[in-house]
């Protein structure tokens, strides 16, 4: 059981760099199976879902080399492979290997991904769009078999907004035959940073960023280098703490330009912000206010994956707050926890009401997923006393290094040897 265990109750004072977008790297990756060479990916996080994602990859006859940051991708010898269940069942991004696999092999046998406890994660938009494009899909208990003599365009007209399912059709659409249109296509910078990837190996691809996406399918795309963005979430949740402990901040790297909800949300909150191409500089030195009524919204709206760590920051500010979450069923899990350390929440279906307290207190504490993991770190770092959170390896999923990003950051905190049973997954090279 691997745990971080935290000293709480002080300002934050330093400065972090932002690693690279977790929720880029994995849709790029899956992209570089369409190149019959070499690419070379930059700035890739080294979180156990990109591991998951190169071991995945391996097993479909890649060969992937890393030298810190950089992976080199060869995806010359990509056959049609089964991918070992272990690594699609841990991580769900293993979808996004479908609509690349079906481009360059034309068959793909894979597990359902499963959901996770934030919510039942269903891929019937990827599916559906896939059968539009000339793929047979036979389903199973389990999975599905996936056949095609040859992927055709089509226009898809996304019933609501699906990052994944946007993903999947972009990277099915790139090698097809004809033109494909992508109507109510997600606007995330994940979607712009794939786009990029794929224009600048080739592709034809107009819309990146915008609610309609259209591509004109080329016969094959070539070798390219490409660096991954920043992680605005990442960058997100450490601004989320300066609001949780106050103090000041420098946020290095930090894409300022995707984090316009966020840190509008912050500076409603009282927080002092400035932006520059370096980065995001936050301070707060009074005690922070509720914001007025925040929801959670597709981009450029404020995000789902930072409601756990705004709504860890809302426990301690002044007044009465409600936060709404529209994106997920389940993701308000980490309240009774910050209700076991001193928070006033009431849940009411997808929104919950927070009346602010002086002080949060520190206790044994229990991560179940990724961002909820995150907010209880942040939860922690502002209790006063001793916070120990156990099962971090759901926040290595996401985050290189909480413990030392947070340590930048002026917080006493450490990764609890005794609870570690197995080597991180990182120490392996590939
Ligand atoms: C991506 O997940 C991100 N993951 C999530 O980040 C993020 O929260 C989410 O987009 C929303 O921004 C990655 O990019 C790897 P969706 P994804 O398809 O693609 C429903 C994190 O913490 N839906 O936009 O799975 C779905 O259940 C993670 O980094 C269907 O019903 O999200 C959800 O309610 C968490 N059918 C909503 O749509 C489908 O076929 C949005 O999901 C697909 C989705």
């Amino acid at each position: 059981m691997d745990a971080i265990q935290i000293y709480g109750g002080n300002c934050l004072k330093g400065q972090v760099k932002i690693q690279g977008s977790k929720n880029a790297a994995l849709p790029i990756l899956a992209a570089a199976l369409l190149i019959n060479g070499v690419c070379e990916i930059e700035n890739c996080p080294m979180i156990s879902d990109v591991y998951h994602m190169l071991r995945l990859m391996e097993s479909l006859c890649c060969t992937i080399d890393r030298d810190g940051h950089t992976i080199r991708v060869d995806a010359s010898a990509v056959s049609r492979c089964d991918m070992p269940s272990d690594s699609v069942c841990v991580m769900r991004s293993s979808i996004m290997l479908l609509g690349a696999l079906l481009a360059r092999t034309g068959s793909v046998s894979m597990q359902y991904p499963g959901g996770c406890v934030i919510g039942k994660r269903p891929i019937d938009l990827h599916l559906q769009g896939l059968r539009r494009m000339g793929v047979v899909i036979q389903e199973r208990e389990d999975g599905f078999d996936a056949e095609t003599k040859e992927l055709t365009g089509a226009i898809h007209r996304l019933p609501f907004v699906s990052v994944g399912a946007t993903e999947n059709l972009i990277l099915a659409s790139v090698l097809a035959k004809g033109d494909t249109v992508i109507q109510n296509a997600a606007q995330e910078p994940e979607i712009t940073a794939l786009c990029g990837f794929l224009q600048k190996a080739g592709a034809d691809i107009e819309g990146a960023g915008t609610k309609t996406l259209r591509i004109r399918g080329v016969e094959k795309l070539h070798e390219v280098t490409y660096r991954v963005p920043a992680d605005r979430i990442v960058a997100g949740t450490y601004l989320a703490a300066c609001l949780c402990c106050g103090g000041e901040i420098f946020l290095k790297a930090a894409p300022c330009m995707q984090m316009k909800a966020v840190s509008a949300a912050a500076s409603s909150m009282g927080a002092e912000i400035g932006e520059s191409e370096e980065g995001l500089f936050a301070a707060c030195r009074e005690r922070r206010v509720m914001p007025p009524g925040l929801v959670t919204e597709c981009y450029p709206g404020f995000p789902t994956d930072l409601q756990s760590a705004f709504l860890a920051a809302m426990t301690l500010a002044d007044g009465e707050g409600v936060l709404e979450e529209t994106i997920f069923e389940n993701r308000f899990r980490i309240v009774p926890q910050l209700q076991q350390m001193g928070a006033k929440i009431q849940c009411q279906n997808n929104r919950v009401c927070v009346s602010g307290v002086e002080r949060l207190h520190g206790t044994n504490l229990v991560a179940e997923e990724l961002r909820g993991g995150a907010a209880l770190v942040l939860a922690g770092s502002a209790a006063e006393g001793r916070s120990v959170i156990k099962n971090c390896h759901f926040i290595e999923r996401g985050y290189e290094d909480i413990c030392q990003d947070m340590c930048s950051l002026g917080v006493k905190c450490e990764v609890r040897k005794e609870f570690l049973s197995q080597p991180k997954a990182l120490t392996k090279k590939f």
